[in-house]
This record gives structure tokens, sequence and C-alpha cells, in this order.
């Protein structure tokens, strides 16, 4: 499949009938190690939840219950990045983003993440909506580190309608 057709058509899927396999995890997961990054610093993080007492506490602990549903049957992949590192020298940061740099880092990896999915043959789910320190307890994540989202992986149920996008003019100046 063309790259940009593999983009149209992935989709966030709300409904799976079976987790991403380890290996296939595994590929994506160091595909989106290609993502660029600041400095090249790497900072960005991930945790798998692939044993089925693992998936069970993280879905019923730490996403509401809209999320619970939604990712329920899928691998899910807790991403965080380490704060102060991205965009800062000597402790300091290099201007106004400040941290905002390690979530645009982790951003980026986690497109990579997405978009290596689907061309695995799988779908996802990005979730914001959770409780970081139901899963920092959960997962011992290290305080230093930023929990951004849960990522559902899986092979989908159904396959959800496209979502409209704004016109390309509505969000982009060309000068
Ligand atoms: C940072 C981020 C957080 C999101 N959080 C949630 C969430 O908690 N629950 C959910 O169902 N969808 C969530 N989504 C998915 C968006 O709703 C979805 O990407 C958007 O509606 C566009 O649909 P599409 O991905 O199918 O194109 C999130 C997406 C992003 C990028």
């Amino acid at each position: 499949m063309e790259f940009v057709d593999l983009i149209q058509m992935r989709r966030s899927v709300r409904s799976y009938r079976a987790p991403a396999i380890h290996d296939d995890l595994v590929i994506m997961l160091t595909a989106a190690q290609q993502a660029p990054s600041w400095k090249n610093l790497q900072a960005s993080r991930c945790y798998v939840v692939e044993s089925p007492e693992a998936l069970e506490a993280l879905r019923s602990q730490a996403l509401p219950a809209f999320n619970q549903n939604s990712s329920a049957g899928a691998a899910l992949v807790v991403t965080t990045y380490v704060r102060d590192v991205v965009g800062f020298t000597a402790g300091k940061p290099d201007n106004e983003v400040g941290n905002g740099w390690g979530a645009y880092d982790l951003g980026l990896r986690d497109a990579y993440l997405v978009l290596a999915a689907a061309d695995l043959g799988y779908d996802t789910l990005i979730m914001g909506i959770r409780d970081a320190d139901v899963i920092r307890r959960q997962l011992n994540i290290p305080e230093n580190e930023e929990i951004m989202s849960v990522i559902a992986v899986g092979k989908g149920s159904k396959a959800p309608a496209p979502r409209a996008r704004k016109p390309l003019g509505e969000v982009t100046r060309f000068i």
C-alpha cells in the first residue's frame, strides 16, 4: 500500500477482537524509534502491557469506563517522556516551550507507532483520558517521567467511518 493511502485508512478503533502479538509489537516499536527527536536524545519511553492480568488491572483501574470498553481485547502501550531533558541544556529550558518539546518528540514517536501498526495490519486507539497516578503505581514508572497516553493495539472488530478533517486552508497559511 502507498504510504499516503496508509495514512488515509488509519482510524482510531474502539472495538478489538485480539491483541497485537509480541513479535509484531517489537517490530512496530522498533520502527517507531526511527522518529526524529531533539538532538537525538530519544527521551520517549513506553511500557508494553501484554499479560492478561496486568491488562485487566490497568484497564479496570486506570481508564474511565468508555476507554475500558473501547480498548478491551487489545494490548496496551503506556507512553511517557523523561522530563527536563528534551529542550533543556544544563537543567534550564532552551526556550519558552520547556517540556512541551518532550511531548512533541513523544507525539512524533507515537505517530510513527500507530502508522507502523497500521502497516502491520493492526488498529490502534490513543487514549489521553486516563489516571496517571494509578498507571505510575501499577507499572512502577519513575517520577521523572511524564505519563502521556495509553495506546490500544490490536486487531479491530469494527471499521469506523473516517472522521472529517478541517479544510487545509482553515488550519494552514501559505506565505
Ligand atoms: C492525544 C490524543 C488523545 C486521545 N484521547 C482519546 C481518548 O481518551 N479516548 C478516545 O476514545 N479517543 C481518544 N483520542 C482519539 C481521537 O478522538 C481521534 O484521533 C480523533 O477523533 C480523530 O479520529 P481518527 O483517529 O479516527 O482519525 C485521542 C487522540 C489523541 C491524538
